[in-house]
């Protein structure tokens, strides 16, 4: 099966959606902590509930923080508090949310990532984490313009020109994640 846009949009990267739920239902949902369980149920019913970060690329966000040790984040674009929550939850109880950073979720207006990464860049600390959401841009980010939804048109060239910058950016170390709708990983160097 060819990948139109229409699957691209349900399946990120993967092939099917069957695929896609089975991960969700194998290893995303069974660890999910219940607060986190209920802003997911409370937000599916919300119009724009499709802004809610994806549980599979939280759930690699928790085991990130986890891994750096992370005790001081910062998030940039708070929706309904996923993927805030998800945070608060996984860092130590003496953990903050300011001074010099260990961690950075960036999930809000794509036209600004690239001014958010510079300042980002200020504020995280080397060996510190900052992470992008959405950076296939529904898998916009790869189709010829003639498939590309309207709606999507103008923040895809923002989000291609971040991912363009992002691989050439030698004060970071990336990877580039077939999580969610992409998810880019960077390293403080
Ligand atoms: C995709 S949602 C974030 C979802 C969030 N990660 C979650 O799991 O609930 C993006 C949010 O960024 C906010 N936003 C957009 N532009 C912003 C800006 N310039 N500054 C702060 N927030 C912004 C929007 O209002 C929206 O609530």
């Amino acid at each position: 099966m060819g990948l139109t846009p229409t699957t691209v949009e349900k399946t990120g990267l993967l092939q099917t959606k069957q695929l896609y739920e089975y991960i969700l239902k194998t290893s995303v949902y069974p660890r999910e902590p219940e607060l986190l369980k209920e802003i997911r149920d409370l937000s599916s019913t919300h119009p724009r509930s499709f802004m809610v970060t994806s549980p599979d690329a939280g759930q690699f966000m928790a085991l990130i923080l986890k891994l750096i040790n992370a005790k001081k984040t910062i998030e940039i674009g708070v929706f309904t508090g996923y993927s805030l929550l998800l945070t608060a939850l996984t860092i130590p109880d003496d953990g903050k949310n300011h001074e010099s950073f260990d961690f950075a979720f960036v999930d809000a207006d794509k036209n600004n990532y690239i001014n958010y990464h510079e300042n980002l860049l200020k504020l995280v600390k080397p060996g510190g984490i900052i992470m992008y959401d959405n950076t296939f841009w529904g898998g916009t980010v790869a189709m010829d313009d003639e498939f590309v939804p309207p709606y999507r048109l103008e923040m895809r060239v923002h989000v291609i020109e971040l991912n363009r910058n992002l691989a050439a950016d030698n004060r970071v170390e990336i990877s580039q994640l077939p999580l969610g709708d992409g998810l880019t990983m960077c390293r403080r160097l």
